[in-house]
């Protein structure tokens, strides 16, 4: 059994990953904390009213001596720029940090400046974190000591495209084309103009620039065209990737390099060719759901991916990378083990 603490649990990521540790069977003892920006100590249920009565443990204003001496695990559901300062302390006082942040998403410095806006003032320890994104990564998660969990729209892309550009299917020279749109807890909890009721409704952002795309590239091998759009909704992204393909690919080349990157991974569900996701499907769920139709003489293939941002796109893909760091069941804690 293991100790765990989560910062930022007073956050839409943090709160939903509380509810998950909470009722994990392998979680013994559960800490939480806030940024202490609102003095004081909270109900969890003062931040996530359905679970009132659910999570015992309080929400508490973070500082690293309150931590136990007995933590197991770190999660940082917190800002990249927090994520990333903090880290080395903390792997002071736990055995293992899994970081939902873009904190330790990569290895190579220059890209936090470059689309983060920030130095990384810990780049020793990019090269020492794993990054998760277990069905294309599980390597070393099992003994990582850092674990950078992939972005939300990166898992819905990557897991789009990777079996894809990995199998040699995709024509060389063309970009896959990736036009996403996600809910609003996408941006966070905290109030802001761009994200008030009044003022959503279907825009571009982030246009050639959102810094999700350096991560896709990273997992696929290729470059990409990535368009984000924010939508009415408050979660749940679906991403529609266009691609052209090698002549001579057929629609078995296809579901063959889908189904075989797949078949023993339970969180990915193929709907198979001519099958579409919905938002509404995977909400509040872990899963992610692929779909996909391939006109065979044209050489193009669109794949449909959606997932819960907050959950296959966060909490709930973190705590995949923590079940297979400890060795449990990838789905302990997000599926019922029997229904294998
Ligand atoms: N939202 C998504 O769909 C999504 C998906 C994947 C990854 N992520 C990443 O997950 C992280 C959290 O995202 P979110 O959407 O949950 O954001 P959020 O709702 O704004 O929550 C941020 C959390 O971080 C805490 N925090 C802020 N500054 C802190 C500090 N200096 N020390 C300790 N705690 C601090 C906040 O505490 P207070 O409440 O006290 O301010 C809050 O609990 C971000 O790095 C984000 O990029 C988000």
């Amino acid at each position: 059994m293991l100790n765990v603490a989560v910062l930022g649990a007073s956050g839409y990521v943090g709160a939903e990953l509380t509810q998950i540790l909470a009722a994990h069977p392998q979680v013994s003892g559960l800490q939480l904390f806030h940024s202490g920006e609102q003095p004081g100590q909270f109900p969890f249920h003062h931040f996530q009213a359905r679970s009132r009565g659910q999570v015992a443990a309080p929400v508490e204003p973070f500082s690293p001596e309150k931590l136990s001496d007995f933590t197991d695990v770190v999660f940082l559901c917190t800002p990249h720029e927090f994520a990333a300062d903090h880290t080395p302390e903390l792997l002071k006082k736990a055995k293992v940090v899994i970081d939902l942040s873009a904190g330790f998403r990569f290895s190579d410095a220059s890209i936090y400046q470059q689309y983060y806006g920030f130095t990384h003032p810990n780049p020793d320890l990019l090269g020492k974190a794993v990054y998760g994104l277990p069905e294309l990564n599980a390597d070393g998660l099992n003994n990582a000591t850092l674990i950078g969990c992939a972005g939300c729209y990166v898992t819905a892309a990557s897991l789009a495209i990777a079996p894809l550009s990995k199998n040699g299917l995709l024509k060389s020279g063309t970009l896959p084309i990736i036009s996403a749109t996600s809910g609003v807890s996408g941006a966070g909890r905290k109030a802001q103009v761009s994200t008030h009721f009044c003022e959503v409704s279907l825009t571009p952002y982030g246009v050639q620039n959102h810094r999700h795309q350096p991560e896709i590239e990273k997992n696929v091998g290729v470059p990409v065209v990535f368009q984000p759009h924010l939508g009415n909704y408050k979660r749940g992204i679906l991403a529609s990737v266009y691609l052209f393909t090698n002549n001579g690919v057929t629609a078995t080349d296809i579901d063959q390099a889908l189904n075989k990157a797949y078949e023993n991974q339970p969180m990915v569900r193929l709907l198979g060719a001519g099958q579409y996701p919905a938002v509404q499907h995977v909400e509040n769920t872990p899963f992610c759901d692929l779909g996909w139709r391939f006109d065979e003489a044209r050489g193009q293939l669109t794949v449909f991916s959606a997932l819960d941002n907050l959950l296959k796109g966060a909490a709930s893909q973190a705590v995949q990378c923590f079940n297979i760091r400890f060795g449990f069941d990838m789905r302990t804690g997000l599926l019922p083990l029997e229904h294998a």
